[in-house]
């Protein structure tokens, strides 16, 4: 086949799967663009089980066209890359007082009750299983998920934890969370 004659085809025969990912959430996995979410370092369950929701559509949005093209092999291929790539601290746009984020972090609030994240996220925010990492999360993508589980945009949570959780955090408490959560310092054994 001539080269002219190619020209109009993507040719993704050679590609592994992941690279189709990297025009969002970036090669080795460390977006800066806000509104997507950071992978790299995200445990090998929770994108297995995010990626698996996308597909069948249990959790919805634009990542329901790219997962739908996946197969489990290539979920897997995908889970391990990611897993497997270092993070990074996220750009700081817009400087928050984290101190109210850290306390909630590490020790949950009264009225209406939550408990500390820690308590399922793990002590530096790494995650565990199908509980998500949330440390070097980029700060939009993490307001964006607390409040889309606020509202049960977001409703593929297991016995919708995340959705009460959510529910009884204000906007202060989730905006001083998600600039507490981004910059917990990055810890090069993830
Ligand atoms: C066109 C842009 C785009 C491409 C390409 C893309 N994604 Fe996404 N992805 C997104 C967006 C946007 C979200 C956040 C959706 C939301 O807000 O709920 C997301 C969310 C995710 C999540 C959930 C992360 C979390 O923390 O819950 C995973 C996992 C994911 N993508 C994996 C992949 C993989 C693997 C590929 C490649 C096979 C890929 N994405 C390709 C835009 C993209
Ligand atoms: C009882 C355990 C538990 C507690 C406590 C908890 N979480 Fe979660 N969280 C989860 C689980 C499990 C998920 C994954 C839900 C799913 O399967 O989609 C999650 C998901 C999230 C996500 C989505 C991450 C992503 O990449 O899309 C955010 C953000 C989050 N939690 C923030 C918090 C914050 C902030 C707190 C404390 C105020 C907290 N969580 C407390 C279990 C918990």
């Amino acid at each position: 086949m001539s080269i002219e004659s190619r020209a109009d085809t993507i040719d993704m025969s050679g590609q592994a799967p992941y690279e189709r990912c990297g025009i969002c959430h970036e090669y080795d996995g460390n977006t800066r663009m806000d509104g997507f979410p950071r992978l790299a370092g995200q445990t090998r369950a929770y994108l297995q089980k995010q990626l698996g929701d996308f597909r069948s559509g249990k959790r919805r949005g634009n990542m329901q066209s790219v997962a739908e093209l996946l197969s489990d092999a290539e979920i897997e291929a995908v889970a391990d890359y990611f897993s497997a790539q270092g993070p990074t601290l996220p750009p700081i746009r817009q400087p928050v007082d984290t101190r109210l984020g850290e306390q909630i972090f590490f020790q949950g609030k009264q009225q209406p009750r939550v408990p500390a994240c820690a308590a399922c996220h793990g002590e530096r925010g790494k995650g565990l299983s199908e509980t998500p990492r949330l440390a070097n999360q980029l700060p939009s993508y993490l307001l964006k998920q607390l409040q889309d589980f606020k509202t049960g945009q977001r409703d593929n949570d297991v016995v919708g934890v995340m959705r009460y959780i959510a529910r009884s955090l204000s906007e202060v408490e989730i905006n001083s969370l998600a600039g507490f959560l981004a910059g917990i310092p990055v810890d090069t054994k993830h």
